[in-house]
C-alpha cells in the first residue's frame, strides 16, 4: 500500500497520530511534511519525536530561523525546516544531505524548497479542512516507507 488518508479534529490527535508514526520509525528515514501555514506540521514533528523517544521535559519547537533542530532519542533526529531557505547553497552549508541522507531519522517541513517531489521517503501533507479539521494523507515514495504505512493502523 502506498497511500494513507486520515482526519483528525483537534491538535491533540494531530499530534497522537504523529507519536504512533514516530514508535514505528527505524533508521535511517526520511519524512517530508507538506501543508501550508498553520496546516500543523509542526504539530506533527513534535508527535513523531516524542513517539521516537525525545525527553518529555525537551521542548520540540520549529527550526524556523536556524533551518535544523537535533535531538537525541532512539535515533538522531533532523527537524528541517526550509521555510526561509532563500538559496539551495544553504542546504550545502547546512550539510543538508549527510543528515537527510545518512543515518538518523529526517524530518522536512517545506520540502518543496528541495525542488525534488520524487526524493525517496514518506510524504506526508497536512490539509486544512476547517476549524480544527485536517485531512492527513501519507504517500510512500520508497521500500522503507511502504512498509511503515503497513505497519500503520
Ligand atoms: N487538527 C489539528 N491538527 C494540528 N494542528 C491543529 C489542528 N487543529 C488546530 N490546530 C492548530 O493549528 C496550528 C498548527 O500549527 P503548526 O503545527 O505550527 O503548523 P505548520 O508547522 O504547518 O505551519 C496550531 O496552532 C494548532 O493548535
Ligand atoms: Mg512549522
Amino acid at each position: 500500500m502506498s497511500e494513507r488518508f486520515y482526519e483528525t479534529s483537534s491538535e491533540a490527535q494531530t499530534l497522537e497520530l504523529g507519536v504512533q508514526l514516530g514508535r514505528l520509525l527505524e533508521q535511517p528515514a526520511l519524512i517530508l511534511l507538506q501543508g501550508d501555514l498553520g496546516a500543523g506540521k509542526s504539530v506533527f514533528a513534535r508527535g513523531i519525536a516524542r513517539g521516537l523517544g525525545v525527553a518529555p521535559e525537551i521542548p520540540i519547537t520549529s527550526p524556523t530561523f536556524t533551518l535544523m533542530n537535533h535531538y537525541r532519542a532512539r535515533f538522531d533526529l533532523y527537524h528541517f525546516d526550509l521555510y526561509r531557505l532563500s538559496d539551495p547553497d544553504e542546504l550545502i552549508e547546512l550539510g543538508f544531505d549527510d543528515f537527510a541522507h545518512g543515518n538518523g531519522v529526517a524530518l522536512v517541513e517545506w520540502p518543496e524548497r528541495l525542488g525534488d517531489d520524487s526524493t525517496p521517503g514518506l510524504w506526508i501533507e497536512l490539509q486544512h479542512l476547517g476549524n480544527e479539521q485536517r485531512r492527513i494523507t501519507f504517500t510512500a515514495k520508497s521500500a522503507a516507507a511502504k512498509k511503515l504505512l503497513s505497519a500503520l493502523k
